[in-house]
């Protein structure tokens, strides 16, 4: 499958084609564009027609047969975002502008719909029936929407469905190199309770863990997530299949964290810690609020165990791989956590950079394994982990 027609439509969503071309043109797609003429408020022509590389169409410049010829040549049409209008006119079978007459002369099992919408219009009978109709009867393939808050500032289903998810469906990659591989990845980060309402904790946000779970269950393993406090984030599996392999254990501390792992781990081939788990907690926690006063006050603090040691150092261990947030010397602390924790991997960040690492949607990393190191440059988490884990892949099979 090369060639991919995006249809774009006048949702505020408009504006994620930059990224969603940026993407597929990486999987190495040839991609044409249909604006209607609402989207071409959202996102400017210029942009469309140089990020494209490639055509784009308009009712302003269709040459006439235009909709037969692009629906010809279309491995996948891809409609994203689709807004309440275009589905209204899709269901009804009206072809007043390009797009809609491509969607009507183009074979329907190639076409994939990404709504994008307000929740309110999303739960709306009306745009309810006409979905269905063309799910039903077009057998076209929906991208679901997802749950978040809107643009309007609103909260609930709408949203038009992650980038990469969009592409990971239309794209179906069939990369299964870790099919039937059980996995247990830590991930976010853990809280110390001082008393019964304070804790020691980090800034972690679980993101980079929920991007590495995403791409190990793509790539057909059976994920365990055992995970400490996280943002609000979506569901890391992208469809039903993926979301049966999966399996998330909620704990609080870093002594939970340790005794949910060893409970699971002998049957795990592959062990992922991601979570940032703070080093120490208080001795004593105390029952209740500690009241305020104007002296200073000592909490006395104990080592946590350290999970990914222990895991490592077993004598059955799984492929072990260990992610360090390091503020200085990374190659030097790298370099020696990999020798004294006997990983196969170490994935190390360094987190004094604002605009990569913890919360951000961005990272790069260093890659350390036996004697080589393989630096991955700044690019979307999504993005890293998959590259990560395209490298685990390959030392693990060497391994086995
Ligand atoms: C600021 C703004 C944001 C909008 N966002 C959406 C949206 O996300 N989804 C939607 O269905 N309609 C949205 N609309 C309404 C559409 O732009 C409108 O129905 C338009 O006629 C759609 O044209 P098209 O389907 O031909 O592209 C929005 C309108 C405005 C003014």
């Amino acid at each position: 499958m090369k060639n991919i027609l995006l249809c774009v439509t006048g949702s505020i969503a408009a504006y994620k084609v930059a990224d969603l071309l940026r993407l597929l043109q990486q999987e190495n797609k040839n991609i044409k564009i249909i604006a209607t003429s609402s989207a071409l408020d959202f996102v400017s022509e210029l942009t469309l027609k140089t990020l494209s590389h490639n055509q784009l169409c308009t009712d302003n410049n269709s040459t006439g047969l235009e909709h037969i010829n692009l629906s010809r040549w279309a491995d996948i049409i891809v409609v994203a975002p689709l807004t309440a209008n275009t589905l209204a006119k899709i269901s009804g079978g009206f072809a007043d502008n390009l797009l809609t007459q491509t969607i009507l002369a183009a074979d329907t099992d190639k076409i994939y719909i990404a709504p994008a919408m307000n929740t309110q219009m999303w739960h709306n009978k009306i745009v309810q029936k006409n979905l269905k109709k063309v799910l039903k009867n077009n057998k076209f393939h929906l991208i679901a929407p997802i749950k978040d808050t809107l643009a309007c500032g609103e909260y609930g289903i709408g949203k038009m469905a992650e980038i990469k998810d969009v592409v990971k469906i239309i794209i179906k990659k069939k990369q299964q190199g870790l099919k039937g591989k059980k996995i247990i990845i830590t991930a976010g980060a853990t809280i110390e309770p001082i008393d019964s309402v304070r804790f020691l904790s980090n800034y972690s946000s679980g993101k980079m863990a929920y991007a590495i779970v995403s791409d190990c269950l793509n790539q057909g393993a059976e994920v365990l997530i055992v995970e400490g406090k996280t943002d609000n984030l979506p569901n890391p599996a992208i469809d039903k299949q993926s979301k049966k392999r999966l399996k998330i254990i909620k704990i609080n501390t870093a002594e939970q964290m340790f005794n949910k792992v060893m409970e699971n781990i002998k049957t795990c081939d592959i062990f992922i810690s991601v979570a940032a788990v703070v080093d120490y907690s208080p001795v004593n926690p105390a029952t209740n609020k500690i009241k305020k006063t104007n002296k200073n006050i000592q909490i006395e603090l104990k080592p946590n165990v350290d999970i990914l040691k222990e895991v490592a150092s077993l004598s059955d261990r799984p492929f072990c791989v260990g992610f360090a947030a390091e503020t200085e010397n990374l190659q030097k602390n790298a370099t020696a956590k990999l020798k004294n924790k006997k990983l196969d991997l170490l994935v190390a960040n360094d987190v004094s950079k604002k605009d990569i690492g913890f919360a951000s949607d961005d990272n790069a990393v260093t890659l350390f394994y036996g004697k080589e190191t393989k630096k991955l440059p700044k690019n979307k988490k999504t993005i890293i982990a998959q590259q990560t884990i395209n490298t685990m892949i390959l030392l693990y099979k060497q391994q086995k």
